[in-house]
């Protein structure tokens, strides 16, 4: 795998010099396809750049790609089929009352409400089965990397509370543009001239949580999805893993202010350079 050396560099700096009472987080990966995210996690881990373990896998896809990746790294891996859960809440209906979930989720857009309950009681059921995988593990964080399920507030407070946020997610778009599944397609279809990639807590609508990181690359004239896929991915890859470090590190500080939007402070002195090195990076590419 290649990476800049001078990101090298910083990131060893810091395990270096802070590695004995930095706490090694837990991870959990949640991962649709090909798996690339959770690749560059798991040589991080591996090699000392990430002060984290990925201990546990799980795709809602039995062909996922990033299945193969776990296996190889010798990761516990799950699949959760959701489509099963969806049936089974057709023909049993909801585990829970769904009457205040319903209130407060921000996903589901059905107008109509038997209908939309229906699809929550899926929804639910599924992630009831992610959290009876997930919670022996005792993790940290669970990152959802290319994760194309939207998770209801019942997953969400199972790990939020007021103060601490444990669901993480890699969006390739700059948020707040271009949610949903198809960053790189909005990015260029807008005929936007940069690009960007986001890391951000999870909150109960698509992509809307608080941000923790973002960088950008430039987009150029003769780019099609695939060249600013590329470019991106090797950003998104920086940008998780540092990410997964500031939480490792406390570095990650949550502002919380009465009426205003939940958004994150990060306390690095070396956040202006770090920032500086992912846009050299994206330059490089
Ligand atoms: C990544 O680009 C990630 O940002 C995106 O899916 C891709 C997964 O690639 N996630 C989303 O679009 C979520 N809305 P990978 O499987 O190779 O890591």
């Amino acid at each position: 795998m290649s990476f800049p050396p001078f990101n090298y560099v910083l990131l060893s700096k810091h395990l270096l010099h802070k590695g004995e009472d930095m706490k090694r987080l837990r991870l959990a990966v949640l991962i649709s396809g090909s798996g690339t995210n959770l690749q560059s996690l798991l040589d991080r881990s591996q090699d000392g750049r990430l002060a984290a373990d990925v201990v546990v896998v799980i795709s809602d896809n039995f062909y996922a790609q990033g299945l193969l990746r776990a296996s190889a790294a010798k990761i516990p891996a799950y699949v959760v089929n959701y489509k099963t859960h969806h049936q089974e809440a057709k023909y049993s209906g909801s585990i829970i009352a769904l009457d205040s979930l319903d209130q407060t989720q921000r996903i589901l857009k059905q107008p109509d409400k038997a209908l939309r309950l229906q699809k929550l009681a899926g929804l639910v059921r599924a992630e009831k089965a992610l959290i009876d995988i997930l919670d022996p593990y005792e993790l940290d964080y669970i990152c959802l990397a290319g994760f194309t399920r939207l998770v209801s507030p019942y997953f969400i407070n199972h790990y939020n509370s007021k103060s601490e946020h444990r669901i993480i997610n890699i969006h390739p778009a700059m948020l707040p543009s271009f949610p949903g599944l198809h960053g790189y397609e909005d990015t260029l279809a807008y005929g936007c001239r940069w690009g960007g990639v986001t890391v951000h807590f999870v909150d109960s609508g698509e992509d809307t949580g608080p941000i923790i990181a973002q960088s950008i690359y430039p987009i150029w004239r003769t780019d099609d999805v695939d060249s600013i896929r590329k470019r991106g991915l090797q950003l998104e890859y920086e940008l998780y893993a540092q990410c997964i470090n500031w939480l490792a590190e406390g570095k990650v500080e949550i502002l919380s202010g009465g009426p205003f939007r939940t958004s994150t402070l990060i306390n690095d002195e070396d956040y202006p350079q770090i920032l500086k090195n992912w846009v050299d990076l994206a330059f490089s590419k």
